[in-house]
């Protein structure tokens, strides 16, 4: 189906857009009243994610209230575990847990390579809908962990602000962590292809915590399997999102991928020296959502000023905190789309 607007996919590809798109890492979900009033209907997080009407509806409720671009489809990166044979709970006001973590060989062994038309069907239901509904009014973006993001839940079990007990492992068994990091990477791509498939225009990979690592251990452990999924997904742009990997930003510029997120914390100038020929995702600080409006106009215009506004997506560092006001939020979105180019 041919998209009404298209200027994600275009200024992925690096082609010339009229003006610059924007749309938002964690947009649907906690910030919108309109979201939680389904999330209480489903009665938890996890009942949400796999219900697919439902997912399909909170999926589409940004483009309509606050105006992004793209919607993302609602889901979570911890679904690949849950395929794979390791189920995880959502803890109210918590986040994640896994009752089993991966400490042996055997434990990765009886991991499955999954297949996600059986395993994570309830996703691809969800995007069939919300890309009926959204009837090529925008992109649908579809997203997975990246294995090292992935291995670290897995392995420590929870959030940690270290992932010690993950590292440990690179440490003491790196054939056991490159061994399941492999099985990870797999049933990524195999998720990934399904997604597009499916109808996702787009797909993003989420290295939320690359940071963690130095550079030798990113050069290990992370990178060559973000490679492995760039080499095989070439249906549809793909965009790679490290967070705190400033360290990586040239490699990076030499993946098969045709967008890099930065964070924050990454020198705009700096970074579009280092990676020229890509399209550039970011990165104003989510803490400016909590300034004046016009202070958030002024830092919006500036970020797309350093930018320029070409081959660029504009988007927050990382991920809108939950108690942003969204009215805040549309004055972010609306400060991109008047930016004139
Ligand atoms: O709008 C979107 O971006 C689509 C939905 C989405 C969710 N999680 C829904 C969600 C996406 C893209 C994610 C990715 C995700 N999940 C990441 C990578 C991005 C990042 O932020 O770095 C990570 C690390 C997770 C793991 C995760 N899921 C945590 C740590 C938590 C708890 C803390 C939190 O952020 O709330 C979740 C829960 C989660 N995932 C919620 C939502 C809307 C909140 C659950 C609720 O509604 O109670």
């Amino acid at each position: 189906m041919k998209l009404k607007n298209d200027l994600i996919i275009r200024a992925a590809k690096g082609e010339r857009v009229e003006r610059v798109p924007v749309w938002m890492m964690r947009q649907a979900g906690r910030i919108l009243p309109e979201y939680r009033a389904v999330r209480e209907k489903a009665g938890s997080f996890i009942k949400l994610a796999t219900t697919p009407e439902l997912a399909a509806e909170v999926t589409i409720q940004p483009v309509d209230i606050l105006g992004t671009d793209a919607a993302i489809i609602f889901s979570d990166i911890l679904v690949v575990p849950e395929a794979m044979g390791l189920p995880y709970e959502m803890l109210e006001a918590k986040g994640p847990i896994f009752p089993k973590v991966i400490q042996t060989k055997k434990d990765i062994d009886v991991l499955r390579i999954a297949n996600p038309e059986k395993e994570l069907s309830y996703v691809l239901k969800a995007i069939d809908i919300v890309k009926k509904e959204l009837d090529g009014k925008v992109p649908l973006i579809g997203f997975a962990g990246a294995p090292f993001t992935i291995f670290c839940y897995m392995v420590e079990g929870k959030g940690s602000k270290t992932f010690s007990v993950a590292k440990k492992m690179l440490y003491s068994d790196p054939e056991l962590a490159h061994l399941l990091l492999q099985k990870i990477t797999d049933t990524t791509i195999a998720y990934l292809k399904a997604q597009v498939k499916h109808g996702a225009d787009l797909v993003q990979i989420f290295d939320s915590w690359a940071g963690i690592l130095s550079p030798d251990q990113y050069r290990k452990f992370s990178l060559p399997y973000i490679a492995q999924i760039c080499d095989a997904i070439n249906e549809v742009p793909v965009t790679i999102f490290a967070k705190g990997a400033f360290f990586a930003r040239k490699e990076m510029s030499n993946l098969k991928c045709e967008v890099i997120g930065l964070d924050w914390n990454m020198d705009i100038s700096e970074s579009r020296r280092m990676i020229p020929h890509k399209t550039l995702q970011g990165n104003l600080d989510p803490c400016v959502l909590y300034g004046s409006f016009k202070e958030i106009e002024k830092q919006t215009k500036k970020m797309i000023k350093n930018f320029g506004g070409q081959k660029y997506i504009a988007n927050l560092g990382h991920g809108v905190y939950p108690d942003t006001d969204p009215e805040k939020v549309k004055c972010f979105i609306e400060a991109v789309k008047n930016y004139t180019i």
